[in-house]
């Protein structure tokens, strides 16, 4: 099975396009300590040639130019491209906005939970995606589904499940409460299966907190890329970024008693990667003391173009 990042950031990216904190301006400048982050997303293939992503990113059309697995087969008729289904894990603008691009008449399938196809069906501009040529195929949660082309089996068997999380930012409801309206399925994880060899990973780009079941789960994986938004949870008000903590935006923090280099320490994990790391998190600096800290505890972080071979 074949991985590829084709982004490794968090919302916004980096640089950030109105960003000046020092992140941000040194990856704008070429620092060679500070590279560039597309929007996350993965894109995941058995047999090399056909390829699934997981979430679609505004920075897509980017990403596809910088990956040749994801151009169209030079033997192929005039329009075509490898990317046979799109798999959603939640319905925030950072994973869902690249679907916009994928239009033209490309068939392919999408696949998302109940809450967020119902968001993708109620926004009428998805309908740039011709039905007949792009299914929207409900995934059910701990139900594990073969992941299909237009035409046939991908190899790959995903199994969806929720995890802790919020619902995105412009679907919150202010008077609902500390959740703001977040239902089961707003956040979900996938765990990914080739069919043939039986290799896996999970992908947990966003999760608020590692509770009971999520670590019962997890427990013994191969690998896992997970939500590496930010280093501590008040990074951003610290930066004079924005007034909002991780745990107020669903995520969870690297570092302290409540973050997952603690969290991960007594859950057996062979390859644990950190993917959607926000412009703020000083692991992206690849000098900075933070950085040194996560790789010591075990920690990959991720980058645009990583390729994994499982
Ligand atoms: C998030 O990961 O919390 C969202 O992408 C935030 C956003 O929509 O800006
Ligand atoms: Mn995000």
């Amino acid at each position: 099975m074949q991985i590829k990042v084709l982004g490794s950031g968090a919302g916004g990216g980096l640089p950030q396009w109105n960003c000046n904190a020092e992140n941000s301006k040194d990856a704008r400048n070429g620092h060679e300590h500070v590279k560039p982050r597309s929007q996350s997303s993965i894109a995941v293939s058995s047999n090399g040639k056909d390829w699934v992503l997981l979430n679609a990113s505004p920075d897509i059309r980017q990403q596809i130019f910088d990956t040749k697995q994801l151009h169209p087969h030079a033997d192929g008729p005039m329009r075509n491209s490898p990317i046979q289904a799109v798999i959603l894990t939640n319905g925030d603008v950072d994973h869902v906005t690249g679907l916009l691009c994928l239009r033209e008449g490309h068939a392919f399938n999408l696949y998302a939970s109940n809450r967020v196809l119902g968001t993708i069906n109620a926004n009428t501009i998805f309908n740039v995606l011709n039905k007949e040529k792009v299914q929207r195929l409900e995934i059910t949660l701990g139900t594990p589904f073969e992941v299909m082309s237009p035409n046939g089996s991908l190899g790959l068997e995903v199994t969806p499940f929720a995890v802790p999380g919020k619902v995105a930012l412009y679907l919150e409801k202010e008077k609902a409460g500390t959740n703001f309206g977040t239902e089961e399925g707003d956040t979900i994880g996938l765990y990914v299966k080739e069919i043939a060899t039986g290799k896996s990973f999970y992908y947990i780009p966003g999760c608020a907190m590692v509770d009971q079941p999520l670590r019962d789960r997890i427990e013994g994986a191969e690998m896992i890329f997970f939500d590496g938004t930010l280093f501590t949870n008040n990074e951003m008000l610290d930066q004079g970024l924005l007034p909002k903590t991780g745990e107020r935006m669903g995520h969870m923090n690297m570092s302290g008693d409540d973050g997952t280099l603690k969290i991960f320490e007594d859950i057996n994990i062979t390859r644990k990667i950190y993917i959607h790391i926000n412009n703020s998190n000083p692991v992206l600096r690849d000098n900075s003391e933070e950085r040194k800290i996560v790789e010591s505890k075990g920690w990959e972080v991720s980058y645009d173009g990583m390729e994994i071979n499982l």
